[in-house]
């Protein structure tokens, strides 16, 4: 079929259905939903067969669901209506939610039902069950909604769909209207709400638009919370700051006290973007204990920290779960020392696990957008980053694995890309370009890292087309060496046990040694000095020449600008003809 997508961004959920639907054969086009003309014109150019919302904010025009079958994605139960699905979901502890495909009829999410799939809800931010749950169970419910389709069946009338179609019960949903979720009711009551209650509330807002709160007297949004199982203080007042820890700040509540990793600025001034908490209060810190805690430091409370080290048997794993996956100077400096330490053990294996909702996103764009010389602070990112690819390509006593629970994006795919194994799970979407951020060229080694795994042609087109790629045609393409089944408990063991068997085969010397030969090899067919200095003379053109695109791109995805147009790579309609059928 001819699908047009209409949508709001191109989001994660956006680019897994994108890349679903064309693997199956579809022809996709993709229209960002900016206003009525401009859908309008979309429409009238790709001439769909068939219309699907995986993310809108709008309605969609009268003139176009009058006139052509639509389909929106709704991330909640047959029967759930508004705008706020997700966020009240979490906020009143839901055990079971769904997601829906409804057909468009010009109110919102009250058209009749395609398809439903349910899932059982876990203790999460908002965009973690986005990126997961909400995200299979949207690609599941697609397929079906299309399937039924062809076979010429109809959609049924909302409430009808009491049980799921994978078969879990679903919570019956009477057919209600829920509106949009405001900050009174997400307000957190320091004296009176637990911990669990707090937790909720923080997770329900995050990644956007978080708590707004006061802090040492400054407005501002909360978000990214973590729950602390050790003591508090006893004479804190709940909500009081008892401690910081690598950026993050730690607040009592009632019960217990939980970390708060970043703020974002509600009196107006600026940055108004997310930063690590402790940047935005600054010198209001003063006198707040320091609590470090060490990568290796064993604990058997709950607690947070960047990052994790910890040793099955001879296989090392470094968890590195930064938020939204992005990595500054100091992260990616902290995360050097740490790989390096963990060089130093006596293991077989070092296993690069990243977080659960991303692996890595690349250099912090927020962070340099927020420092007073962005160019400067690029540069630094940017080689701190290389020092890390660095300083695994260099690991010559253990064997290396890059396993890929969440996406990766720009230089954070590329970083993967300097283990010798590099494992994904199924799920996971690859970004493995950087022009989409102003046309920047990247550095982290790619251009020894890509020509190292994918034939030359496909390398360009991934460099060029800046789509994502899936974990299987990764694999397809060798960018990665396996895409692994399962859930993210069920990748992490199944990485496990090839991870445990790396380490146990007793072959591993000779491959420890063929790794040793091949560097040494490719070192002196060309140093990894060049490669670097040559890709860092083309970032400095990006960072400091004449042309500003990447300096516009980074604000504008920082702070939010909204998309005036969509870009030609994905509005295919805008480009050549499509074929008639
Ligand atoms: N620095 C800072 N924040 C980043 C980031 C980065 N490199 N990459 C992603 N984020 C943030 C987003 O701003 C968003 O923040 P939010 O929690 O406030 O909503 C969050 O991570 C999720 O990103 P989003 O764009 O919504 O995720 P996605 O799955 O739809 O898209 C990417 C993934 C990788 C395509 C997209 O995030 C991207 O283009 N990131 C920039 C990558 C880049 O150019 N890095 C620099 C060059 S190395």
């Amino acid at each position: 079929m001819r699908i047009l997508f209409l949508t709001h961004s191109f989001n994660s959920l956006a680019q897994r259905l994108y890349d679903e639907l064309t693997q199956e054969g579809h022809e996709v086009s993709v229209e960002f939903d900016i206003n009525d003309r401009v859908t309008e014109e979309a429409v009238a150019l790709w001439q769909p067969e068939l219309i699907v919302a995986p993310f809108l904010k709008r309605r969609i025009p009268d003139s176009v669901w009058q006139r052509h079958r639509c389909l929106v994605v709704h991330p909640g139960p047959a029967g759930d209506r508004g705008p706020s699905a997700l966020d009240w979901a979490i906020l009143d502890g839901v055990a079971d939610w769904g997601v829906t495909v409804i057909e468009a009829n010009g109110e919102f999410d009250a058209g009749p039902v395609w398809a439903s799939v349910g899932f059982a809800m876990r203790s999460a931010t908002k965009s973690s069950l986005y990126r997961h749950e909400v995200t299979e169970a949207a690609v599941q419910a697609v397929r079906l909604a299309l399937q039924r389709l062809a076979a010429g069946e109809k959609p049924q009338a909302q409430a009808a769909l009491p049980v799921s179609d994978r078969g879990r019960a679903q919570p019956f949903i009477r057919p209600m209207v829920r509106p949009l979720m405001h900050q009174a009711d997400r307000a957190i009551d320091w004296a009176h709400d637990d911990t669990a209650c707090v937790l909720r509330k923080l997770h329900a807002a995050d990644g956007t638009p978080g708590v707004l709160d006061e802090v040492l007297g400054l407005p501002v949004f909360l978000h990214g919370a973590h729950r602390e199982g050790g003591p508090r203080p006893p004479a804190a007042a709940p909500g009081t700051v008892i401690a910081q820890r690598q950026g993050a700040i730690l607040r009592a509540t009632r019960d217990a006290a939980v970390w708060i990793t970043h703020l974002r600025r509600a009196d107006g001034v600026d940055p108004t973007f997310k930063l690590p908490a402790t940047l935005v209060l600054g010198e209001r810190l003063a006198g707040v204990p320091e609590r470090p805690l060490a990568p290796d430091a064993v604990v058997d409370t709950p607690t947070w920290r960047e990052i994790r080290y910890e040793e099955t048997g001879a296989v090392g794993w470094l968890h590195f779960p930064f938020h939204n996956g992005a990595m500054g100077t100091t992260q990616c400096q902290a995360l050097t020392a740490a790989l390096r330490a963990a060089k130093a053990r006596p293991t077989h294996v070092i296993v690069l696990a990243g977080g659960p909702d991303f692996w890595s996103n690349g250099i912090h764009l927020n962070l340099i957008e927020a420092h007073p010389q962005p160019a400067d602070e690029s540069w630094r990112n940017i080689n701190a980053m290389n020092d890390l690819v660095l300083e695994i390509l260099l690991t010559d006593k253990q064997l290396t694995v890059a396993a890929l629970a969440g996406n990766a994006g720009a230089g954070g795919c590329f970083l993967a890309l300097a283990a010798d194994h590099v494992w994904a799970r199924r799920g996971v979407l690859l970004n493995p370009h950087y022009k989409g951020m102003g046309n920047l060229y990247g550095s982290e080694y790619w251009t020894y890292l890509l020509p190292r795994r994918v034939a030359p042609v496909a390398a360009r087109r991934l460099v060029d087309n800046r789509l994502p790629v899936n974990a299987v045609q990764a694999a397809a393409l060798g960018l990665v060496d396996a895409a692994l089944d399962g859930d993210h408990a069920a990748f992490h063991a199944a990485a496990a046990s090839r991870a445990q068997a790396l380490a146990a085969d007793p072959g591993l010397e000779a491959t420890l040694n063929a790794k040793a030969q091949r560097r040494a090899d490719d070192e002196a067919a060309q140093p990894l000095a060049a490669y670097r200095a040559e890709e860092l003379e083309h970032m400095k053109l990006n960072f400091y020449g004449f042309d500003s695109s990447y300096h516009v791109a980074r604000h504008a995805f920082v702070t939010r600008v909204p998309r005036s147009r969509t870009p030609l790579w994905l509005a295919k309609h805008r480009g050549k003809k499509p074929k008639p059928r």
